[in-house]
């Protein structure tokens, strides 16, 4: 990664809009002087208990304990690593990055990747205009409109048209300056047995791969003609296109399915555009009917909770589901739902032949997937042979083994028992049974479930832990010392930390806060997360208080009172009775100041 000086890091921390930036992914209202709360984007919940400080640009989760500052946020939404984060905030906002000195290696590896993606990009837009604009185009235009695919939505994805010539791309490339191996090395040319290099996609419509960012970084590309083989050409692995990464769609998805919570899984290009076309913006692609992991990785932390497979209503694209499930389950904590398509149609069909409300309808049924498998289990079976009952009842008890104690569970065993006609508790039992074993042997290296459960996310993922109630006071007093910083400097100056804070934590948080509390995100350490998320903490709490002076002085005699307790207790223990009167002195000192102040 590149080094950029602090100097540009902090103008890109000025420049943002965090409430814009935050707002993007969940609805914030005002609450207390600079708080703004809302739903968590990190967990599912119902009542907000995420808030931010505008300001300060901190974020922090009461309910799952994710905190940070703006570039954390951006690292933690979009899945990106620190410096990324940097460069995608100044991207948005304007600010130009200063480099710190950068090795030639370094530098020479970034230059040639930053030529081949806009060399991608520029191609892309050579597309773009072919399609549009040249004569050859027409049949291909005439094949998106029959697709029902308007011009305004293949705009907003770049859909393209690749002529049938041989060296267009190479000629005009080369140009522009762009040297056959970067040609190559692009994906966009191949060479030839003669070692001459030419076209790679020719008489194609192009959808452009883009990377989160929205950079090109290949394309997949669809035959017009019966003749041409594949019907999609995707570019190559190389330097820069990895399709096991590839998720179609996803840079424009982003923020609808952050904000929407869900994001809606389909596998074809056409499928995409078709869905946005009618108003889904959080569909996204997964280019035919394998989720690597890779891909389940992304969806699992960085896209949204809940996941709906849109698939074809096609063997593939069931079997697809299932085991995208086993994939995204292992360390996923959303929930996972399955959009039963009508037999023989994929969603862009449903869009073009029955319309936007049809497809809406179709998604605001979708099913837990654990119904799809029960459903599957009880359909593919034979229920007229007793064998095919025992199957049946088998393979259902086993997913039903896998959930919770609840409504679906209790849904799921009587639809089974219903269906083939057993009674609820023999189906109750076998479902009982299949739970054992898979946590007996199946589970052993410790991977959870197999089958989904949205509830129970909290306890596993990013759940807090108790604090005892000291600690709790040490929070507080700190969290006013930020909300009255002149005050609070006062306070912390004065302060023995050591003696104090009891837990480590806030001792070392109250040590970074000194100096610092009238902008305590400057200089948030990057190495110490359980510092920078403690300190966010601090400071959302903060935005939302009303304090005076008065509270931190109390909140302080409270800390020095729970101090004395403790002392006078190993003095006790220790037999040493003169310690012990003194400190005795000393918490009667206290107490009355405390008692002073209530009055
Ligand atoms: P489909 O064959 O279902 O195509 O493949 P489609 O998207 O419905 O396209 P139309 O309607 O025939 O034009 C689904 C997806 O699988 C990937 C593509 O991403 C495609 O959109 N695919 C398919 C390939 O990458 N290569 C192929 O040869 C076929
Ligand atoms: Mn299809």
């Amino acid at each position: 990664m590149p080094r950029y000086t602090d100097a540009s890091r902090e103008r890109v921390r000025d420049a943002v809009d965090f409430a814009e930036l935050v707002g993007a992914r969940t609805e914030l209202k005002p609450s207390g002087p600079r708080r703004l709360t809302g739903l968590c984007p990190f967990h599912d919940e119902r009542t907000p208990s995420f808030g931010i400080d505008p300001v300060e640009k901190l974020y922090h989760c009461f309910g799952c304990g994710v905190g940070g500052d703006l570039f954390g946020f951006v690292m933690a939404t979009e899945g990106v690593d620190f410096g990324e984060a940097l460069e995608l905030l100044a991207d948005r906002s304007g600010v130009e990055l200063e480099r710190t000195s950068e090795d030639p290696g370094e530098a020479a590896r970034r230059g040639r990747r930053e030529r081949l993606l806009a060399l991608l990009e520029r191609t892309a837009a050579w597309y773009v205009r072919m399609l549009w604009e040249s004569e050859e185009a027409a049949p291909a235009r005439a094949y998106l409109a029959e697709r029902g695919l308007q011009e305004e939505s293949l705009r907003t994805f770049g859909v393209g048209y690749a002529p049938s010539a041989w060296d267009k791309v190479l000629v005009g490339s080369r140009r522009a300056g762009y040297s056959e191996d970067e040609l190559l090395a692009a994906g966009l040319c191949l060479r030839g047995r003669s070692g001459g290099a030419y076209d790679r996609f020719r008489r194609r419509i192009t959808f452009p791969l883009a990377d989160e960012r929205g950079r090109v970084v290949g394309f997949g590309a669809r035959a017009l003609g019966a003749d041409q083989e594949p019907k999609y050409l995707n570019s190559a692995e190389g330097e820069i296109f990895h399709k096991r990464q590839q998720l179609y769609g996803l840079h424009l998805a982003r923020t609808s399915a952050a904000r929407a919570g869900r994001v809606v899984l389909c596998e074809g290009y056409t499928d995409v555009i078709a869905l946005h076309q009618a108003g889904i913006e959080n569909a996204i692609g997964v280019m035919g009917t394998a989720i690597t992991e890779e891909h389940a990785r992304t969806l699992s932390r960085r896209v949204a909770p809940t996941l709906l497979f849109c698939m074809d209503a096609d063997a593939a694209g069931q079997a697809a589901i299932a085991k995208a499930a086993v994939a995204l389950q292992r360390d996923r904590q959303g929930e996972l739902l399955v959009v039963v398509m009508p037999a023989g149609a994929d969603p862009a069909d449903v869009v073009v032949k029955e319309g936007p409300d049809a497809i809406r309808r179709l998604l605001g049924a979708a099913v837990p997937y654990a119904s799809f498998e029960v459903t599957r289990a009880l359909q593919g079976a034979d229920l007229g042979s007793l064998s095919g009952r025992e199957r049946a009842l088998e393979q259902a008890s086993r997913v039903i083994g896998g959930l919770p104690e609840g409504v679906l569970r209790e849904d799921l065993i009587r639809l089974v028992s219903d269906r083939i006609a057993v009674s609820p508790q023999l189906v109750a039992s076998a479902a009982a049974g299949a739970s054992g074993q898979t946590n007996g042997a199946g589970d052993a290296r410790g991977r959870g479930r197999t089958t989904g459960s949205s509830s129970g996310a909290l306890s596993s993922g990013g759940a807090r832990t108790v604090l005892d109630r000291r600690e709790q006071a040490e929070r507080a007093f700190l969290a006013l010392c930020v909300a009255l910083p002149e005050e609070g400097e006062r306070q912390l100056a004065k302060a023995d930390a050591d003696t104090l804070f009891s837990a480590p934590r806030t001792r070392k948080a109250a040590g970074y806060l000194r100096g610092r509390l009238r902008s305590p995100a400057g200089e948030l350490p990057r190495d110490d997360e359980e510092l920078a998320r403690l300190v966010a903490e601090l400071v959302v709490r903060a935005a939302e208080m009303q304090a005076s002076a008065q509270d931190i002085e109390t909140e302080a005699l409270q800390l020095e009172l729970a101090h004395l307790e403790r002392d006078i207790a190993a003095g006790r223990a220790a037999g040493d009775g003169g310690r012990v009167r003194e400190l005795a002195g000393e918490r009667q000192r206290v107490l009355d100041a405390l008692r002073h102040r209530l009055h």
